[in-house]
């Protein structure tokens, strides 16, 4: 009675064991690499478990070697499907997965491009080059690092003249510096030009000023018509024309004496207050009037300087700061706000 003998029911018992732990081995395989791990582990040509029972079967004593090898079969059977169950499993949820991300979900919505937006300052500058090119003017420019002849001599500011104070002027090593005003187109235009001229000068300028309302680089346009007879008058009538389309129609205008070098007579030139329609409110500091420009007849000392005959032709001139025109239109209190390149200030300024 082998089967009595405990020796001779080990071996088979061994294999239940075995088949037993494969089958809690299969229930954790959860992946690629789980499968082929147990694959290898009991499938494995040199260390496979199924592999070295077979090889246990010289062992076996004769009588027992028939059902051993038998159990031994019906293990190897039992681990090929069900590793073959598992590999068709894991498949499909490969599959399955792929599908799902590589899937397109139409009802998401579209990405927004972000759109940009014209610069207040560049608005601004872009709205007065229009009115003037209405006018018949057109576009003159400039470098920014200018000489001490086109920024101040030509213009009649003498050598060591106190005018000289009011620019606040930044040098450079070699003597010549960064413009003051735009100025100095005027006179680049008259040297290289004969009259009749009508010419408007949009450019960066820079002064060492630095606070709420003044920054070390600033923007200016500049307006210089030359022609016979050009009066006073014609400057009047140009200014008003030009704040009245900039603001609206119903924006007063005041020319106020003032002193330039360059520019005889010379005025100040204000505008109603635009917050407040020349009420009196806080940001005009209840004046009703607001300074945005200045003004005046070309001086016949500069215009005979460019090579013009100042009793021939006469001339009038006007610079006005762009940056201050962006910060009434747009209500932005600091002026800081236009350089810091916040891209908020961008989003709110729309025309
Ligand atoms: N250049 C002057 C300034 O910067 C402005 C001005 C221009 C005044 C033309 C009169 C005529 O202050």
């Amino acid at each position: 009675m082998p089967s009595e003998e405990p020796g001779a029911s080990a071996p088979l018992q061994r294999i239940t064991e075995q088949t037993q732990l494969f089958q809690d081995e299969a229930a954790q395989v959860e992946d690629r690499e789980g499968w082929q791990r147990l694959r290898v582990r009991w499938l494995g040509r040199k260390q496979g478990i199924v592999r070295s029972l077979l090889g246990q079967l010289k062992d076996i004593p004769a009588a027992d070697k028939r059902d051993f090898g038998q159990a031994v079969n019906q293990l190897k059977v039992l681990v090929e499907e069900r590793l073959g169950g598992l590999d068709a499993e894991l498949t499909e949820g490969e599959r399955q997965h792929a599908q799902r991300s590589a899937a397109v979900d139409v009802t998401l919505p579209g990405r927004q491009p972000v759109l940009g937006s014209v610069h207040p300052v560049n608005l601004v500058t872009q709205k007065i080059v229009e009115i003037f090119s209405g006018l018949g003017y057109s576009v003159a420019e400039g470098p920014e690092v200018e000489d001490d002849y086109h920024n101040f001599e030509a213009l009649n500011f003498p050598p060591d003249h106190p005018a000289r104070d009011t620019q606040d002027t930044f040098f450079l090593e070699d003597g010549r510096l960064l413009r003051t005003h735009t100025s100095p187109v005027q006179i680049r235009t008259m040297l290289a030009r004969k009259p009749p001229i009508r010419i408007l000068c949009p450019g960066r300028v820079y002064r060492h000023d630095n606070d709420l309302r003044h920054s070390p680089m600033f923007h200016q346009v500049e307006g210089l018509a030359v022609a016979e007879g050009i009066t006073m008058g014609h400057l009047k009538g140009t200014l008003e024309a030009f704040i009245q389309q900039l603001f609206t129609a119903d924006t007063g205008v005041r020319l106020r004496p003032s002193y330039f070098p360059f520019t005889e007579p010379s005025a100040e030139v204000d505008i109603t207050c635009p917050f407040c329609s020349g009420e009196g409110c806080q940001v005009c500091s209840k004046t009703g009037w607001m300074e945005i420009l200045g003004a005046g007849m070309v001086d016949p000392r500069v215009l005979s300087g460019c090579g013009i005959d100042p009793k021939i032709y006469s001339g009038f001139a006007f610079g006005l700061g762009i940056d201050r025109v962006a910060m009434i239109r747009y209500g932005i209190p600091n002026i800081r706000l236009l350089f810091d390149n916040d891209e908020r200030l961008l989003r709110q300024v729309k025309i």
